[in-house]
């Protein structure tokens, strides 16, 4: 695979990127949390029936992100960012900000953020990194007492803000997706509007993603091994560098 200095670089990333920092992915090791199936806690119908299990398990997923770093598959997509500008686009699945806290800026949490909340009413998301861990310290809306929640697209939602992923995707020439399984739509369904569009697609993570056969190259690997190679200088001195 080769990027030339008229590519635009789309990347996807999902919980296989944030694996290496200690953060679990969703379908290893079971796809449990404290026994329940992360769709249990993950969605509409859960909050409605227990918003203090909701909060329980986000409020952990907080404190995990904020204790992991950004490892060196996070590093490289920055500096990747920085050698391409404008041309470089991220759309993460994840919710943690270890791209952010290594240095991406052109970035999309399509599924939400850890680190805000929003209210039920009002529905404007604001920063957020309290823990709310017991019933009676779930936290509500200062303006109109709503219940708060996590900013977090959860199943059966809509992804944020699609339009613009749907942009980017349109201009990209080249797709590289890091560490998610392919299992989950929107996003494993962009490297199909990719087919279409006659742009080279790469998959990075250490086995095959459900999607597999819609990939021009499978880069079989931890992401913290192959990514690094993606930037080395002396390939991005050249007109035409390979990864
Ligand atoms: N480097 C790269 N990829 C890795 C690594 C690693 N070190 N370790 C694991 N992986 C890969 C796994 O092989 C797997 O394919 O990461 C992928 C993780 O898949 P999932 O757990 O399904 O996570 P993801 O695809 O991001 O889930 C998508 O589902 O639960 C919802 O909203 C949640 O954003 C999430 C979405």
């Amino acid at each position: 695979m080769h990027l030339t200095p008229q590519d635009h670089l789309f990347v996807l990333t999902g919980a296989g990127i944030s694996a290496e920092s200690g953060l679990a992915t969703f379908r290893g090791s079971g796809g449990l949390w404290n026994g329940y199936r992360v769709e249990e806690v993950a969605t509409p119908e859960a909050w409605a029936a227990d918003p203090t299990l909701v909060w329980h398990f986000y409020s952990q997923r907080r404190r995990n992100a904020i204790s992991a770093q950004p490892n060196a598959a996070h590093i490289a997509l920055a500096q990747l960012e920085e050698q391409l500008g404008d041309r470089f686009y991220l759309c993460t699945q994840n919710v943690d900000d270890l791209h952010e806290r290594a240095g991406s800026e052109r970035i999309h949490h399509m599924h939400g953020s850890l680190f805000q909340s929003r209210c039920t009413r009002c529905n404007q998301p604001f920063p957020d990194v309290a823990l709310y861990e017991v019933a009676e310290a779930l936290p509500i809306c200062a303006k109109c007492s709503a219940p708060v929640r996590p900013h977090i697209v959860w199943f059966g939602e809509i992804p944020l803000d699609m339009d613009t992923i749907y942009r980017k995707l349109d201009c990209a020439s080249i797709l590289l997706v890091v560490g998610t399984s392919g299992s989950v739509y929107p996003a494993a369904g962009f490297v199909h509007i990719a087919n279409q569009r006659r742009v080279h697609t790469v998959y990075v993570g250490p086995e095959d993603p459900l999607n597999r056969e819609a990939f021009d190259e499978i880069l079989l690997g931890n992401a913290t091994e192959i990514l690094p190679s993606l930037i080395r200088e002396d390939k991005l001195k050249n007109p035409t560098h390979y990864f």
